[in-house]
């Protein structure tokens, strides 16, 4: 089958078209023909060498897909031939591609194949971290950055949905727009306004009482600086570069904390709550209060053009690859 792989770690142009072995299929495991697959920044680190799963050379990039159960392995039950699906995988970026049953999410009729590529990791890392991480709601504010990406554009709507007001971050004015299309009640260039005096005047100098923050370095201790008494500052990635070593003890004037999350955590040991997000976002999706933004799509083999295209932060929502 024709799957992208890269011989050595490096920049984009490592990643190529080859042909490898279509997978077997194991016990416990779903084989999915492919019809659309999700770019995720951690692609970019994966294909790089320095995200926290190593690449075992030469080896194929892809973390979740969309498409048609081709076979089921020994023991999965719930799953057969001929289901649509979306599911947390591993080399995705390929014609077929095999993952956990526990990891499959069934497709409802009313979502496509590229939406279902953009749920697993977008919507239900926005979600968990809206109401797993921390439990938002009515009377909050939550601050969330890069808020015209992937994870981001979907945080905004689900945070609203959740009844906050909400602010994004984004690095390029063009972004604007989109990003209070999707419900945003204030938008904030991070390249050219320093945010947390933004942050401070729009919120009469109290802060946010919840900040996404998936840049790391140039976003996290500015966040500190406009987070309210008692606030949360969840650091989910490092877009930006990883942050300075962080002494708690500045935390205590303000009751403030802070945490880390990645939604392997939730996904891989909580199967009931996967369940659970799943059909609630798909509900929204459904009732037209959760949008799924597929900012480009490219063929497989243009996935060095996707690598780029999102390193070069000139995409917006989703980027998802057609085999
Ligand atoms: N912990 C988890 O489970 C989890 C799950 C999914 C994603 N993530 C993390 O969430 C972040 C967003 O992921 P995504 O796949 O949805 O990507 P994305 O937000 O669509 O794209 C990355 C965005 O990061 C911003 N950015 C800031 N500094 C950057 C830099 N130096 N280089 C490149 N981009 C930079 C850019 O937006 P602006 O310029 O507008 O800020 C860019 O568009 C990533 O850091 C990713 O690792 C974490």
């Amino acid at each position: 089958m024709k799957a992208i792989v890269f011989d050595e770690v490096g920049g984009p142009d490592v990643l190529r078209l080859g042909e490898v072995p279509k997978p077997d299929v194991r016990p416990g495991m779903v084989l999915i023909k492919v019809h659309a697959i999700g770019v995720n920044f951690a692609d970019t680190r994966f294909r790089q060498g320095t995200y926290v799963a190593k690449p075992k050379l030469p080896d194929t990039p892809g973390m979740e897909a969309s498409g048609v159960v081709e076979a089921v392995g020994d023991g999965v039950t719930g799953f057969a031939p001929g289901m649509r699906v979306a599911a947390f995988t591993v080399k995705g970026y390929a014609e077929y591609c095999q993952a956990p049953a526990s990891m499959v999410i069934p497709l409802p009729d009313f979502v496509g194949f590229v939406d279902g590529a953009a749920f697993p990791i977008q919507v239900l890392t926005a979600y968990h971290l809206l109401h797993t991480a921390d439990t938002t709601g009515p009377g909050k504010t939550v601050l969330v950055h890069s808020a015209a990406g992937g994870v981001g554009i979907v945080a905004v709507q689900l945070a609203k949905v959740a009844g906050a007001r909400v602010f994004g971050t984004v690095g390029d004015d063009a972004k604007r727009a989109l990003v209070q299309q999707h419900g945003a009640d204030a938008v904030i260039n991070y390249t050219t306004q320093k945010f947390a005096d933004e942050v401070l005047r729009l919120t009469d100098g109290r802060g946010v009482d919840l900040i996404l923050d998936a840049v790391g370095k140039p976003t996290f201790e500015e966040g500190l600086r406009c987070l309210a008494n008692l606030g949360h500052l969840i650091l989910y990635g490092r877009a930006g570069g990883p942050t300075d070593p962080l002494n708690i003890a500045t935390l205590s004037a303000k009751s403030q904390k802070v945490s880390g999350f990645m939604v392997p955590t939730v996904t891989r040991n909580f199967p009931e709550k996967t369940r659970e997000s799943s059909e609630r976002c798909f509900a929204l999706m459904r009732e037209g209060r959760l949008k799924l933004h597929i900012g480009k799509t490219f063929a497989l083999a243009e996935a060095a053009d996707a690598h780029r295209f999102l390193e070069g932060r000139q995409s917006t929502g989703k980027l998802v690859l057609l085999p």
